[in-house]
């Protein structure tokens, strides 16, 4: 009896479909919050994968923002959070992963993500990008916009998760 359900255990588990969600989370927002939730609903776990990029000026470092990622997800199993360097599909071979899941807010932003997608895929022809168009509360929201908001004074109620808000102000030296 106990060996049936190991096997069941273990085929599931072979089964188990995974994603990454890539991005440079300066800082995470409501938006990709959301897009992580429905993701869930689509694949059984998800590796949120945060870029350490040494040429591009970040107000969070990355062990900062993976840190922030996993506090806010820190009841949440299914979601795993790493950092990666380099090449993003070279990350995904060395995970074992073919899935990219990416988030849509604009069709400004179709074009440059359908470059990526291309041009992974061109790299390594078993990467599939899968897209979802974010929920139409959160399509304004973008990282650089609440990192101005917050710094500037203002409430990021709404557009990020308290913690990412409090660690804004801590960042910024902002007042409440
Ligand atoms: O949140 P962002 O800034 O839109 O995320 C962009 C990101 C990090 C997913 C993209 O820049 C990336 O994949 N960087 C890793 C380096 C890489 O693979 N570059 C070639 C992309 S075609």
């Amino acid at each position: 009896m106990k060996k049936n359900k190991d096997k069941r255990t273990s085929s599931r588990q072979i089964c188990k479909k995974v994603a990454i969600y890539p991005g440079s989370f300066d800082p995470l927002t409501n938006g990709h919050v959301n897009i992580i939730y429905r993701g869930l609903e689509l694949f059984d776990e998800l590796i949120v994968a945060v870029a350490h990029n040494t040429a591009k000026k970040t107000a969070f470092t990355t062990e900062e923002r993976v840190e922030i990622i996993r506090q806010v997800f820190r009841n949440e199993p299914k979601v795993k959070v790493e950092s990666f360097e380099g090449l993003l599909v070279n990350y995904a071979t060395q995970k074992k992963i073919n899935i990219i899941l990416r988030g849509l807010r604009t069709v400004s932003d179709f074009e440059f993500e359908f470059q990526m997608a291309l041009a992974n895929r061109g790299m390594r022809s078993k990467i599939e990008t899968v897209f979802m168009m974010t929920d139409s509360s959160y399509t304004h929201l973008s990282s650089t916009l609440i990192k101005e908001i917050v710094a500037l004074g203002g409430s990021g109620k709404g557009m990020v998760p308290p913690l990412v808000e409090r660690r804004l102000r801590e960042k910024f030296g902002a007042k409440k």
